[in-house]
């Protein structure tokens, strides 16, 4: 098999799982898509961090023809995924990769909207999360919107545990063998989780405005901010 091929195979094989582990997965991208009305179907320069297998670049790429993407990732392995999905769709003229963080970005270059699906969880504590906040606001032009979705609430209360062990049991009944929903959950509780009073506190500090969480499922969120 060749190398396209193979990363590609790699890339059905995350989202799948993806797909299972997350309600309405596929759809939160063009969710995202319909939250950036202002610039939809214009001409306009749009960033994902932590580009991962390439699904934002992908859907943003073939359904907004005016848009050039950047997306940077940290992981070899994914900007490999990513890039032969680039490849496939033929969006190699609007659509780049950098491998590294959002601090190897020059920041002259700003950018109309921003992305952090699935990220956040990477970055375990108050002052690491600050940065990347305020490193992707150097970044954006004055009213541009940043959309975070990732895994939040606090783990030591008991709404939050009835939802893990309702996610477990969604997992289940979309086909994820229960040993793998266990590694799912494992994998999770490892990661880092934030408060939505946090989250708010943080954007607001790195000089965000008008907060909306628009979507919700077990301990998935997804907000919308505004850089001032
Ligand atoms: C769970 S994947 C999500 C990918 C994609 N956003 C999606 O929703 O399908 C998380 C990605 O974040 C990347 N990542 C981890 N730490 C990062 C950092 N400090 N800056 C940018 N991306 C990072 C990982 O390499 C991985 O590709």
């Amino acid at each position: 098999m060749n190398q396209i091929r193979f990363d590609l195979k790699k890339a059905a094989n995350y989202d799948n799982l993806a797909r299972k582990a997350v309600f309405g997965y596929d759809q939160l991208f063009t969710m995202v898509l319909s939250l950036l009305n202002e610039i939809q179907n214009k001409p306009a320069n749009v960033l994902v961090v932590g580009s991962g297998t390439g699904m934002e670049l992908i859907t943003f790429g073939n359904l907004m023809p005016n848009w050039n993407l950047t997306g940077v990732d940290p992981s070899e392995e994914m900007i490999k995924i990513s890039q032969a999905k680039i490849d496939y769709h033929k969006l190699n003229d609007r659509v780049k990769l950098k491998h590294g963080y959002i601090d190897n970005l020059p920041e002259s270059e700003k950018f109309d909207a921003a992305t952090l699906i699935f990220v956040l969880r990477f970055f375990p504590d108050r002052k690491k999360k600050l940065s990347l906040f305020q490193n992707i606001g150097k970044r954006l032009q004055p009213g541009a919107k940043l959309v975070i979705i990732d895994q939040y609430g606090d783990p030591s209360i008991d709404h939050f545990k009835y939802l893990l062990k309702a996610w477990i049991n969604f997992m289940k009944l979309e086909g994820v063998p229960l040993e793998l929903a266990k590694r799912i959950e494992a994998q999770a509780m490892e990661q880092s989780f934030f408060t939505e009073d946090e989250l708010l506190n943080l954007l607001s500090e790195a000089g965000f405005e008008k907060p909306n969480h628009f979507y919700n499922s077990f301990m998935h969120g997804g907000w919308v901010f505004q850089k001032k």
